[in-house]
């Protein structure tokens, strides 16, 4: 008999500003459903009615007056929310989920708001409980190139809470992504962000063939 609880995969995109993450997310999710793998996408801040309103809150600025400690915890609220209701139902039901950022978002960008790392760690443990990404691509570009993109896309739009920082913060918070990389290298695969979008998205579909979907095949 087999005893094996059905569990599906979890694979969470990283990086700063215009890496090109929710194309990626988008494009992944497409392409597992093609290879016959029950797939969802999701993103942080957000992916639940009660995390999208704290997004909007988040995103508005407001939130900034209230300090660095009461901003990380109201990302940990919305990450809370989102794991209830949608990221545990989908893995427990089989289903992969595929969220443009998660947990390392808030080690990168509040860990560079001078917050004592113990109360990060301690923070991401009670907000996480059980449930860790399996794979996580980090798409790395230098942070002008990601800056001048992000601007792009947005238009005419202003810039939100975290975007409108100056470049010596987006060069830190690079930084800050490739040091997580090099201390989770079993869980983390850094990506070049500056290929094009068709040679980042084979380069994320590889690894996770090669990391996820060959070990799946096999049960593990
Ligand atoms: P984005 O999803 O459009 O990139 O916007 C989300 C912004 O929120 C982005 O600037 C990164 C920031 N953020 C944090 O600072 N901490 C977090 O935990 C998360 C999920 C996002």
């Amino acid at each position: 008999m087999n005893t094996e609880v059905k569990r599906g995969r979890f694979i969470t995109l990283e990086g700063g500003e215009g890496v090109g993450k929710s194309t990626q997310v988008s494009r992944l999710v497409e392409r597992l459903r093609g290879a016959g793998v029950d797939a969802i996408a999701t993103r942080e801040p957000g992916g639940s009615p009660g995390a999208e309103a704290l997004r909007h809150l988040l995103l508005s600025g407001k939130i900034k007056d209230l300090g660095p400690k009461a901003e990380a915890i109201l990302f940990a609220a919305a990450r809370i929310d989102h794991i209830d209701r949608k990221i545990a139902p989908a893995l427990a039901a089989g289903t992969w989920v595929v969220s443009d950022r998660f947990a390392d978002s808030t080690r990168a960008y509040q860990g560079l708001g001078g917050l004592d790392p113990g109360f990060l760690h301690a923070l991401e443990h009670v907000t996480l409980g059980e449930i860790r990404p399996d794979l996580t691509l980090i798409l790395d570009l230098p942070a002008d190139i990601g800056l001048a993109r992000a601007a792009q896309r947005r238009g005419s739009e202003a810039s939100d809470r975290f975007e409108a920082e100056d470049l010596g913060f987006h060069a830190a918070l690079r930084q800050a992504y490739l040091e997580i990389a090099a201390a989770e290298p079993a869980r983390c695969v850094i990506v070049d962000a500056g290929l094009s979008e068709g040679e980042v998205a084979q380069a994320i579909w590889d690894t996770v063939s090669f990391r996820l979907l060959a070990r799946a095949a096999h049960g593990a």
